[in-house]
């Protein structure tokens, strides 16, 4: 890896597998919580035996990830312990969500239809993943826009487990959501977030697909801000639904709205992206038969659709871009 030490490259190994392991049995969300905690309340909160968690805690506490505070007992995670995530991301998505693809590559690269149907990706890995990338690769990029408009209505298409919203939630006390996903777990994971982050009457969260919203269009009618993240590429695909669906955006929005959609463009070529964004787009194409829009037809499906200005903006995430669509 250009511009990487191999100390830093095992370290970002070492620590996504120490982190997947707190995501697998559940220990995540006490790490995530920002708060002080013992072992007992993390067994509790994991619910597995106190003796597991005392030996998961001495390898983070090791490994610096999580450090001692003034309580004895008490633990904190370590003032890194974000960027650290965000770096371990990268490694958790691209070995460990992607783990069934690369497990039966061979069945994909003979008769992939086949393989996509039997061989499926654990959706909670991907958006643990996805989350651990994209808090720091595109949500302050999007917080900051959405902030500067002034935007009080927002809506989040593909909104997972509701991390954006929550933190535009917490921005501003008269804003008001609306996630949209298809996903039950995801949207039932939305409401439990919103409800623990005490933004829940603030939120309305919808499982339906964003196609459906060409139809019928409540979810996003009167919107300040529409967004969509890494869920567009799966939609625009083909080029009628394209401008259906974000024909159907443009014309929800409230005069002087924006649409922001952060996705990923084919076969980035900078020095910087091009390894994440081939992988990226290689995993795309053969293992979900999704084909990565070029950074001009992304640009040209926002026009065909009726926005009269699409600005590309940079985001933190290799191959990714933010577009902020208006007009
Ligand atoms: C890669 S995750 C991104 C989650 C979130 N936007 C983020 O950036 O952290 C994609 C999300 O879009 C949802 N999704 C995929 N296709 C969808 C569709 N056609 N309609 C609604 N939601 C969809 C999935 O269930 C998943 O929660």
């Amino acid at each position: 890896m250009q511009g990487h030490t191999p100390q830093s490259v095992a370290d970002a190994a070492a620590v996504a597998t120490l982190l997947q392991i707190g995501a697998e049995i559940g220990a995540d969300q006490v790490l995530d919580s920002g708060g002080t905690f013992s072992a007992a309340r993390m067994a509790k909160a994991a619910d597995v035996p106190l003796a597991g968690i005392t030996t998961y805690l001495t390898a983070l506490l090791a490994a610096g990830l999580i450090v001692e505070t003034e309580v004895p007992g008490d633990f904190q995670v370590a003032a890194d312990y974000s960027d650290l995530r965000h770096q371990a991301g990268y490694v958790s998505w691209a070995m460990h969500a992607n783990g069934p693809f690369i497990d039966n590559a061979r069945a994909f690269l003979i008769d992939p239809v086949e393989a996509a149907r039997t061989h499926r990706r654990d959706g909670q890995r991907v958006a643990v993943s996805s989350r651990w990338i994209g808090e720091r690769a595109f949500y302050p990029q999007i917080v900051e826009r959405v902030v500067a408009a002034g935007a009080l209505r927002v809506t989040d298409l593909g909104a997972g487990a509701g991390g954006l919203l929550i933190k535009l939630l917490h921005e501003h006390p008269a804003r008001t959501a609306t996630a949209v996903d298809s996903n039950g777990a995801a949207c039932a994971a939305a409401r439990e977030a919103a409800h623990a982050a005490g933004v829940h009457e603030r939120l309305t969260v919808v499982e339906r697909p964003i196609e459906s919203l060409v139809d019928d269009p409540g979810p996003v009618a009167g919107a300040e801000a529409i967004l969509a993240c890494y869920v567009m590429h799966d939609i625009v695909a083909d080029d009628s639904t394209a401008r259906n669906v974000l024909g159907a955006l443009r014309d929800a929005l409230r005069p002087g709205g924006f649409l922001a959609v952060a996705d990923a463009v084919s076969y980035a070529q900078g020095p910087e992206e091009r390894k994440f964004s081939a992988l990226f787009t290689y995993l795309h194409a053969t293992f979900m038969s999704v084909s990565l829009p070029t950074e001009q037809e992304w640009l040209d499906k926002f026009e065909k659709a009726g926005f009269s200005q699409t600005r590309t903006v940079p985001i933190g995430l290799p191959g990714g871009r933010l577009f902020v669509a208006t007009g």
